[in-house]
């Protein structure tokens, strides 16, 4: 096959090895460039999971035939010729900033590339870039290989056509990109999730719950909500007939209690020692690839369940299914 399309991934940890595994399953080559020793065991690893996840995902569809993994040698060898490349480097700036600098300079002049950045600004990230323009925030979510959302952010010199190109692409391999209309800190989601994350702190700080209680608290309630309707069509419909408007006049004076503590909690080695040991316990021995299976199993499930009623992330599942069968046909 002749048209095959080439990504290359400059980072292959947690978040690497799913674009690894979502480029791949969509038929793409992947070129990935990582100097960890062990890095083709972790991939392999990962993609086992991802085939079987996906494949499940997809019911009776057929996958793409799977593209090739090469394991560069060099950066510069990963991102010559490449068709879309994504960068999934630790997150520290100054290390993205040169590494990101150095892809631009080894990279075809025309090819986007993409950042995988949980919060860090672009229009920082580009500083190094002789190109700047096409260097596009592209925040995807653990495991990449099934969740769609992608949080699309430009920098201040980020052209649009990279930011329209970056989510045709991520679009085309099953996601479901969202714009980010001003440039901030966190982007949406992380925003969200680090305010629920600070509160939890603060929980385990005071003795009031266990790490456990408190992912009790979410996954048997409002998680359950928040996986298709998010916060404000849930609370919307807490407000019974009146909506939102009654929702607000109920709840409105809650916003002045002491219900928050944004301020994140001093990480003594105390705390630290606290969360990592109920964490471990709470884990009970289960290994990091048993965990990995069983969360890509449940989100199957979740998002299978919401294909059936073609809603929210299962309309992007719907979706995909129409369009591999399509191609599959074609
Ligand atoms: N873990 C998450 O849930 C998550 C979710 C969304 C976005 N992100 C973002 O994705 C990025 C990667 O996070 P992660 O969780 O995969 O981290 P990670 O620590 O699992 O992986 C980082 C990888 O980068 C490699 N690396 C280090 N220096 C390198 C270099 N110079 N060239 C090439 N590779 C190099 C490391 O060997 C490692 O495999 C970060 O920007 C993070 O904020 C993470």
């Amino acid at each position: 096959m002749t048209d095959r399309k080439t990504a290359a991934l400059v980072g292959g940890g947690v978040i690497g090895a799913g674009w690894a595994a979502r480029f791949l399953l969509d038929g793409w080559n992947v070129r990935l460039f990582d100097p960890d020793p062990e890095i083709a065991r972790k991939t392999e690893e990962v993609l086992k999971n991802a085939r079987a996840a996906q494949g499940q995902l997809m019911k009776d569809v057929p996958l793409p035939a799977e593209g090739e993994i090469t394991y560069s040698a060099t950066l510069a060898e990963a991102v010559a010729g490449a068709d879309f490349i994504q960068e999934s480097l630790p997150e520290r700036e100054d290390l993205k900033i040169r590494v990101l600098a150095e892809i631009d300079a080894a990279a075809p002049a025309r090819t986007v590339i993409g950042s995988s950045t949980s919060g860090l600004l672009p229009s920082r990230l580009q500083l190094g870039m002789a190109r700047p323009e096409r260097l596009v925030v592209g925040h995807p979510f653990n495991p990449v290989y099934l969740l769609p959302l992608v949080e699309i952010c430009g920098g201040e010199k980020t052209s649009e056509a990279a930011c329209e190109t970056a989510a045709e692409i991520y679009r085309s391999i099953g996601m479901k990109p969202l714009r980010v209309r001003k440039e901030i800190d966190g982007f949406i989601a992380d925003r969200l999730l680090e305010a629920l994350w600070r509160e939890a702190l603060w929980l385990v700080n005071d003795g009031v719950a266990t790490v456990e209680e408190i992912d009790d608290a979410v996954r048997y309630g409002a998680g359950l909500r928040w996986s298709f309707m998010g916060t404000f069509l849930t609370y919307r419909l807490a407000g019974g007939e009146d909506g939102m408007r009654h929702f607000l006049a109920q709840f409105g004076p809650a916003l002045k209690l002491p219900w928050t503590k944004l301020e994140a909690p001093e990480l003594t080695d105390e705390l630290i020692d606290r969360v990592a040991e109920q964490s471990d316990a709470q884990a009970g021995g289960t290994s990091l690839r048993e965990f990995e299976a069983l969360r890509d199993a449940c989100l199957v499930s979740v998002m299978s369940g919401l294909a059936d009623q073609r809603y929210a992330a299962g309309e992007v599942v719907e979706a995909r299914r129409r369009a591999l069968k399509a191609r599959g046909e074609g």
